[in-house]
């Protein structure tokens, strides 16, 4: 029998932040609404700006549901072109396409009896929700390249998007009928701004958090530093103030933070760009990603793999590590798998992710002229 690979470089979702941390009243209404979630299987669809906390809440309802103890499966659907994320899905026929060697497993059969998490659902062509919709009414799943066998899996499919999703129904470009399979159960995460009552506890518990992470005495929050946090308009959500909170644990160990130490467009209180989406400056240096992962010995997978995949790294800074391995490795994808602290078994899983959001690079340059900056 023919080897079947396990879908791309999908992993089990890791349980990031178990805890929804905030004392709001949107936030316990949020909560309140995970624990209806969790009692039941309907599907979720999860909507807020960029950074609420969407992921947080589909990680929660897995965790608190009874599928708990199977997986729970993270698709981002804007990360991938059409055809990927179809064999994504569902998986693939061996010889349904160049580079197809083996049959594939897709997502929806790997997280039989748990939960797949569609994110960014709301960026899927026309021609992927009706591949999807068809899957959620019967429950079917076709693997790309084999029309005749059909396997079912039962799965729960928890969504999210950043989008307004009726207004993509009435432009044209999203499928109503999807859009009433994936909103049984709706939760909406309101934007930090409006539940200003959160910002203390939610810096509190990432001051706590990156202190212990960077072994460094946790810093306190003067009431001037406090006062202009709270006055803030938080475009980036808690992502942003994660953000921050960490940078402010790096430069005021076991200090006082005062109004003086936060980023320019917290004291004068202006958002970064209003209609940019949410995304903020990485939260490090590429520099304190590489020391950890150079200096310290962690794993790719946690520096810089994990915020990836949640967003709060970008392409660049991924890159920015790879291109730095490779110039130290002289192009030798293989040392830099070890060099980045992996196991030699991810070497293939390493290069498909890398390939998969455009981070890869051919190794021919470094072994040209080293140490030359490329790009
Ligand atoms: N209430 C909360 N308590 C603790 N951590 C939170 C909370 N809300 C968000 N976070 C943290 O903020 C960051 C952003 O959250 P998350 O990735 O869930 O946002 P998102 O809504 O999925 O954003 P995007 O639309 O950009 O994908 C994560 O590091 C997450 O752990
Ligand atoms: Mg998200």
């Amino acid at each position: 029998m023919l080897p079947v690979d396990a879908p791309g470089d999908a992993l089990p979702s890791q349980p990031r932040g178990s805890t929804l941390i905030g004392r709001s009243q949107a936030l316990k209404v949020v909560q309140q609404e995970v624990e209806y979630a969790a009692r039941s299987d309907a599907k979720v669809l999860i909507t807020g700006a960029s950074g609420v906390g969407k992921e947080v809440v589909a990680h929660l309802i897995h965790q608190r549901s009874r599928r708990r103890h199977a997986p729970m499966l993270t698709i981002n659907c804007a990360a991938m072109p059409d055809t990927l994320l179809e064999s994504e899905l569902f998986g693939h026929a061996r010889g349904s396409f160049t580079d197809a060697y083996r049959d594939k497993r897709g997502l929806f059969e790997a997280a039989n009896s748990g939960t797949v998490f569609m994110d960014e659902v709301g960026e899927m062509s026309l021609r992927m929700q009706a591949l999807l919709l068809r899957f959620l009414e019967t429950g079917e799943i076709q693997r790309v390249g084999d029309e005749r066998n059909r396997v079912n899996a039962n799965v729960r499919v928890v969504a999210a998007t950043n989008r307004r999703l009726p207004e993509r129904i009435a432009a044209g470009e999203f499928r109503e009928d999807l859009y009433y399979r994936l909103n049984v159960i709706h939760i909406t995460i309101p934007p930090l701004r409006e539940r200003k009552d959160d910002v203390t506890p939610l810096l509190d518990h990432f001051l706590r958090l990156f202190a212990a992470e960077h072994g460094v005495p946790l810093p306190q929050c003067s009431p001037d530093a406090v006062a202009a946090l709270e006055a803030y308009d938080w475009p980036g959500n808690v992502r942003e103030l994660r953000n921050i909170a960490e940078r402010l644990t790096c430069r005021c160990p076991g200090g006082l933070i005062h109004a003086d130490d936060l980023p320019l467009e917290v004291r004068t209180g202006s958002a970064v760009v209003e209609s940019a989406p949410a995304r903020v400056a990485s939260p490090a240096p590429a520099q304190a990603l590489l020391d950890r992962i150079l200096l310290k010995g962690e794993s790719f997978w946690d520096v810089a793999y994990e915020p990836f995949m949640a967003r709060d790294l970008t392409r660049e800074d991924v890159r920015h590590l790879v291109r730095v391995g490779l110039e130290q490795t002289r192009g030798n994808y293989k040392a830099l798998v070890q060099l980045f602290n992996m196991d030699p078994q991810d070497y293939k899983r390493f290069l498909n992710f890398l390939r998969k959001y455009g981070c890869h690079m051919p190794f021919q340059r470094f072994r040209m002229a080293p140490g030359r900056e490329i790009e």
